[in-house]
């Protein structure tokens, strides 16, 4: 068995002769509301084996073993809840059922694995029957947000690529994608009331190749944005792969692209804002937002544009990396710190938090943010999305409010994959196959009931370094995998406990899959020639990373 992530119970039945075949008068049978997963699994299977898999009613399904059926059952969900699921293959036909919809999808995932890698492919190839063996699995996730960010500002991604990404993270029944949509380099986001914010936002006149010191830069335009209806149909397509997007704008750091476009935006008494563009630099940048009445009324606006486009209970507004200097210099942010009674700037920024925490909240809606928002007192409502360490988390999660687990210190997918001189853009510690598969995201310093309000965990693709699809292929995996694993199974809370051996074992299998979906990976071996970027400097790291 080599499935990936590994359910919790696998029995296979080997003395059994019976196995299961798809043939071409195989039939597929759904519950009433289990169409949708039928839907996706006709499509993928017609596809790789060019059958029909006509629908038939459960109650045919079950009376023919020559069937796929899908169906809910109660007391999984009331037991294991809606994401559980069992499949049984036997001389009776394949049967999946679940606690709920994402359930019989991942359901529907796993029994994709168990066909092989063809399975994966796009077309039908000249090839064996489509057989399993007997088997029966029971399987639930440990944590329900198993997250991956991808960074489209930095490089833009096409929407095409985005959703290709969507199906990769489906395939390892992950399920939040969140959208780093703005920063410094990029606006990607169309905002029908503010056009300048992609107008002028979404695209910069360069990049820097590399990290800094290497002194490199293209002279080639970058630029892209999804439109409102790009966005609906990327928020569409996650959702019936059971995937939540969850939207960032980030505030009020990282915001020179908006500034470029809304001169206004900026602290105007400090910096002249007019003269800013859409940065072409890497790195951490000083030019922040002001806090005036106006700034906080642009902001809503924005917002209620993106929560006409994003379903998503969370809404993550950033809060990292905000430099303090240009508030402190600004007698218009000092004059507010005083009109409001704040200690300093740290607190200024928490007010600033927290007014969009209260906006969020009288909307139904949750926000999240870096754990910098720890700084200066976390808003009522907020989660903290843990980065720079457990730190944050484990005082958020103590604190009583809720926490994604995201350390850059494990899952930082940025981060080089290996010592050497071979690894492209090398940036920061060495982060291998086995760090992400030995990350474990609750530490065992938190008691049961702060442990619960850890969510779950997530990766992150920040794209400084990665220009296009391919690139960012091959920083996610197979170390994507690996995460998917952690976050999905009942892995050994000790992470020196865990059998990294059988998880290599597997990935042999698992790689085949990844070739048949056409996944640039990094091979076990090293980057292929073409996968390097001989020349451009990165920012590597020497030793173990701090564990903060
Ligand atoms: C971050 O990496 N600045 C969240």
């Amino acid at each position: 068995m080599d499935l990936i992530p590994a359910p919790n119970r696998v029995d296979e039945w080997e003395h059994h002769e019976w196995t299961f075949e798809l043939k071409p008068t195989t039939r597929i049978g759904a519950d009433q509301g289990a169409q949708g997963v039928a839907r996706w699994l006709r499509s993928e299977l017609a596809a790789a084996t060019g059958f029909t898999f006509d629908a038939c009613s459960v109650e045919q399904a079950s009376r023919s073993a020559d069937t796929v059926t899908l169906t809910f059952d109660e007391q999984l969900r009331a037991e294991r809840g809606r994401e559980a699921y069992r499949i049984t293959i036997d001389v009776y036909g394949a049967r999946l059922t679940a606690g709920g919809r994402p359930g019989l999808f991942y359901a529907a995932q796993t029994l994709r694995q168990l066909l092989g890698p063809r399975a994966f492919r796009k077309a039908p190839l000249p090839g064996e029957p489509w057989k399993i063996q007997s088997i029966t699995i029971e399987d639930s996730p440990r944590f329900g947000w198993r997250g991956v960010l991808l960074d489209v500002s930095r490089h833009f991604l096409p929407k095409s690529d985005v959703l290709r990404f969507i199906d990769l993270m489906a395939a390892h029944k992950l399920n939040v994608l969140h959208l780093h949509l703005t920063d410094d380099q990029g606006w990607r986001i169309e905002i029908e009331r503010y056009p300048r914010l992609t107008e002028v936002g979404s695209w910069r006149g360069r990049s820097m190749v590399g990290y800094r010191a290497g002194g490199r830069r293209d002279d080639r335009p970058h630029g892209g944005y999804y439109t409102k209806d790009d966005l609906r149909e990327i928020v569409a397509y996650a959702q019936r792969r059971h995937i939540t997007v969850v939207p960032e704008i980030d505030l009020p750091g990282h915001s020179q692209a908006a500034i470029a476009a809304y001169p206004e935006l900026g602290n105007t008494d400090v910096v002249d804002t007019a003269a800013l563009t859409v940065w072409t630099d890497w790195g951490i940048n000083p030019n922040v937002l002001n806090v005036s009445e106006s700034t906080l009324r642009f902001f809503e606006g924005v917002l209620e544009e993106v929560l006409e486009v994003f379903p998503s209970e969370f809404v993550h507004l950033g809060g990292d990396e905000c430099p303090k200097e240009q508030w402190k210099a600004s007698p218009a942010a000092q004059a507010r710190i005083k009109e409001l009674g704040l200690a300093d700037e740290e607190e200024l920024q928490s007010w600033f938090i927290r007014h969009f925490d209260r906006w969020l909240a009288e909307r139904g809606r949750r926000l999240i943010g870096w754990d910098e928002i720890l700084e200066g007192g976390l808003a009522p409502g907020a989660a903290v999305s843990s980065w720079r360490g457990y730190a944050g988390g484990v005082a958020a999660a103590r604190a009583g409010h809720d926490v994604v687990m995201c350390p850059e210190q494990y899952v930082y997918l940025d981060y080089r994959q290996a010592p050497g001189e071979d690894e492209p853009i090398p940036v920061a510690y060495v982060r291998t196959l086995e760090d992400v598969y030995r990350f474990e995201p609750v530490p065992a310093e938190l008691d049961a009931e702060a442990a619960a309000h850890v969510l779950g965990a997530q990766a992150n693709l920040w794209t400084e370094f990665m220009d296009d699809a391919r690139d960012v292929d091959y920083r996610a995996f197979p170390r994507l995998a690996a995460f998917a694993e952690v976050a999905w199974s009942a892995l050994p809370t000790d992470p020196a406990a865990r059998d990294f051996a059988d998880f290599e074992r597997r990935m042999l299998g698992h790689y085949a899959r990844l070739d048949a979906l056409g996944v640039e990976y990094r091979r076990p071996e090293g980057p292929r020639p073409w996968q390097r970027r001989p020349g451009v400097a990165g920012r590597p790291l020497e030793g173990r990373p701090p564990t903060a």
